[in-house]
């Protein structure tokens, strides 16, 4: 793809946090979602796949927070180099700066060509809640397809958001 920015906002500054979310977390289990592929059509066959797996990679990281206090910094920095390895494009680009706030989060700050416009900012969080095996239909880990769903925690809270703020930018 060619390196052009064409109108975009000054800068856009994506934060993709690690942040305690140690909450309640809903059983989604009973709700009956179904309906048509979620990718739409113009990405191919292979960059649908490719698009997939990114997320599915992402869930089987388990960047899970245990307490405010407490999490797995060895999960949480084993998603810094994921995220390296996933969008190369996004960490190889002069008008896009790379930066680790507070060890673990990341910064990204994507500049346009029209510096008058106002800028925004899209966050993310990349850590989960703890999950325990018996509770869950599949490994919460997995990043299993299955009934064309990818399960696992943090599918929808709040990797999903991470990963295609990532994806798109990619
Ligand atoms: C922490 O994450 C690593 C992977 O980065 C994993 O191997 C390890 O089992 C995790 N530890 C706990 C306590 O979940
Ligand atoms: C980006 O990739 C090109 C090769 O496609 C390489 O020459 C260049 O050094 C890379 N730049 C950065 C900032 O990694």
């Amino acid at each position: 793809m060619a390196g052009r920015v064409a109108n975009l906002p000054a800068q856009v500054t994506a934060l993709l946090l690690f942040l305690a979310c140690v909450s309640g977390s809903t059983d989604s289990r009973s709700r009956e979602i179904r309906g048509a592929p979620r990718i739409p059509s113009q990405f191919s066959e292979e960059e649908c796949m490719a698009i997939k797996e990114a997320l599915k990679g992402a869930i089987q990281i388990p960047t899970v927070s245990f307490s405010p206090e407490k999490s797995n910094t060895t999960a949480l920095a084993e998603f810094g180099e994921y995220i390296r390895k996933a969008f190369p494009t996004v960490f190889n680009r002069s008008f896009i700066q790379h930066e680790v706030v507070g060890q673990y989060s990341h910064l990204f700050s994507v500049y346009g060509s029209d510096p008058s416009l106002q800028p925004y900012m899209l966050m993310a969080h990349m850590d989960v809640v703890p999950a325990s095996e018996e509770e869950w239909e599949v490994p919460p880990f997995s990043g299993l397809e299955r009934d064309g769903f990818i399960h696992g925690r943090g599918t929808l809270d709040n990797k999903n958001s991470l990963m295609a703020i990532l994806q798109a930018l990619e």
